[in-house]
């Protein structure tokens, strides 16, 4: 039972692996007040191995990753990763479940051209097989788990696919 959850839930994953349009459109890495990329982020679901591409116009923007304290107070030096790779088209993956940080340098950060992803792969865990009460079976029990193991599962798949 454990080890059909555990595949469908590998499955799930497999299904899903998105590429994400940041600030939801092909050239939506634009600072303010053409996109609001807060209220974009807030609004997208990250999962692990998911994909995100920042489109751009390079003569103006660029896409460095840099750590929690550089991304609020919108400093560029020391960035952790290079994501520009020249053509305002660059795709970056997000591999560990943890919250990225991604700004443009050229003074574009203070002006709201900066995100953060939060990658967030909960997965819940196996539910304690329900106590039977008397008078119902072990195969009743069983039937109960089972159909909650299942509900799980598409709850699961939804939540990855929404
Ligand atoms: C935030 O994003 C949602 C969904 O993309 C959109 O409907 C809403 O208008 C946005 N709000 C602001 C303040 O930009
Ligand atoms: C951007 O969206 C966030 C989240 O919806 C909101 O709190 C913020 O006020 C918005 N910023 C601007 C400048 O509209
Ligand atoms: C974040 O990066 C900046 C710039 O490289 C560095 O000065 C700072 O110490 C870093 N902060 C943390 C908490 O790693
Ligand atoms: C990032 O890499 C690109 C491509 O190599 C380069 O053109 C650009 O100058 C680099 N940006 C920074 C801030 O180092």
């Amino acid at each position: 039972m454990l080890l059909m959850m555990m595949m469908s839930a590998m499955m799930c994953h497999m299904v899903k692996s998105k590429e994400h349009f940041v600030g939801g459109s092909e050239f939506g890495w634009v600072p303010l007040p053409a996109n609001n990329l807060t209220n974009w982020s807030l609004n997208e679901h990250f999962h692990l191995n998911d994909w995100l591409y920042f489109g751009y116009d390079r003569r103006y923007f660029n896409v460095l990753e840099v750590n929690k304290t550089s991304y609020e107070n919108c400093i560029d030096a020391g960035f952790l990763k290079n994501v520009s790779g020249g053509a305002g088209r660059d795709v970056f993956q997000l591999t560990k479940e943890k919250t990225y940080y991604f700004l443009s340098g050229g003074g574009y950060c203070r002006r709201g051209l900066k995100v953060a992803i939060d990658v967030n792969d909960y997965v819940a865990p196996a539910p304690a097989p329900t106590p039977h009460k008397s008078g119902a079976s072990a195969l009743d029990a069983y039937n109960i788990y089972h159909s909650l193991v299942v509900l799980i599962l598409i709850l699961m798949c939804s939540n990855f696919l929404g």
